[in-house]
């Protein structure tokens, strides 16, 4: 089965190959420098950046693949959640595509993508720790040796955990109440007067800050439920960088400062995801999403799994950040297993939610 898929949910238009388990290709067209002079994603502008891209994003990974629309089984594409201008492009106009060339289309849930990324196994060898998503060609292959899993998926726009009960069968555990975390990476970043997106910068400058420098709170981390909750943790930097104005001057002090951040954020992810795979009694957590780059809770959540016995699958950092590979991989799974097909008008769905 060979299908052509689409991810068009925010500022990535990535298109992508997948045959019989096997990613042929995976194009990837960011807009970060567009966006970056406004501090965030415009909306508006990301919707016309997919228009502009998203034939000749198709066409390049067709043409990477080495695969013609006719031999095309499937077209898939994300329909939710996200921005719903963004989404409307990328989604309107694979159906199109399938519509063309009278092939099944199938709409794919953002959040339940990211949720198999985790196990596409890539075959070359591994790059050197950087702090964002490699380029580096891919061969990925999907993993069969599939276990169930607490699964936490963290980017700017959400921080999930799911309990992935066994293949396309999943729970929600928990979300975030307010701000996602890589939003608060974000925020923080743009007090501290980083350029967006901020998460890789804080990064980088934490690699030689003391996370212990500052304290910051852990919000909800005794909390029973598997909630999150970061917007009082950036509220918290914003007062203690007005009351310490002149510690923005101190590159040393900056870099303490990252440290500490993120050292807030990881242990709250970490000790969560830990104690959610020990409640529910899985043996294995995987991660994925923008933020799961980020070599401190890639090390810290290796760390905790090690000492409490369980199995760790981090996505790789090219298939972190968002992606057509892992629409494909999960659209081939469904029709695999015969899920029903949506009518072909069937519109998107920016608020659809994992259940
Ligand atoms: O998954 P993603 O590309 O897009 C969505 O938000 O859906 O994630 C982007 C987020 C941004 O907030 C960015 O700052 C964060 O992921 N991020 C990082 C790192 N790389 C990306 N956060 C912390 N450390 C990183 N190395
Ligand atoms: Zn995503």
């Amino acid at each position: 089965m060979t299908i052509l898929a689409f991810e068009t949910s925010c500022d990535e238009t990535s298109a992508a190959v997948v045959r019989d388990g096997r990613i042929l290709s995976n194009v990837v067209s960011s807009q970060i420098k567009l966006h970056q002079e406004y501090g965030g994603v415009v909306p508006e502008l990301a919707a016309r950046e997919h228009l502009k891209n998203f034939l000749p994003v198709a066409q390049a990974a067709l043409r990477a693949a080495g695969i013609s629309p006719a031999q095309l089984d499937a077209v898939a594409a994300t329909q939710g959640p996200g921005l719903a201008i963004a989404l409307l492009v990328g989604y309107k106009a694979a159906q199109a595509v399938a519509f063309a060339l009278n092939k099944p289309f199938l709409g794919i849930n953002h959040h339940e993508a990211h949720l198999y990324s985790p196990w596409i196994e890539m075959s070359r060898e591994p790059s050197v720790e950087s702090p964002g998503p490699d380029s580096s060609t891919l061969n990925p292959q999907p993993s069969t040796n599939f276990q169930p899993n607490v699964s936490l998926i963290v980017s700017g726009g959400h921080t999930l955990l799911v309990l992935v009960e066994s293949e396309l069968h999943h729970r929600v555990l928990g979300g975030t109440i307010d701000d996602a975390a890589g939003e608060c990476f974000d925020k923080t970043g743009k007090l501290i007067g980083l350029a967006y997106p901020a998460g890789p910068l804080i990064d980088q400058l934490a690699e030689q800050g003391n996370p212990s420098a500052y304290d910051f709170p852990r919000p909800l981390i005794h909390d029973a439920s598997d909630d999150f909750s970061f917007s009082g943790l950036k509220t918290s930097v914003r007062y203690f960088i007005r009351d310490h104005p002149a510690l923005l001057d101190d590159p040393q002090k900056v870099r303490d400062l990252c440290a500490s951040v993120q050292a807030a954020i990881v242990e709250v992810l970490v000790k969560k995801t830990i104690r959610a795979a020990k409640r529910t009694g899985v043996r294995c957590v995987t991660a994925s999403g923008g933020v799961t780059c980020n070599r401190a809770l890639r090390s810290e959540l290796s760390r905790a799994c090690r000492q409490n016995g369980l199995t760790l699958r981090l996505a790789d950092k090219s298939l972190c950040t968002d992606n057509a590979t892992m629409i494909g991989i999960l659209a081939e799974r469904k029709l695999l297993a015969r899920v029903p097909l949506p009518p072909l008008d069937e519109e998107i769905k920016p608020g659809w939610a994992l259940a």
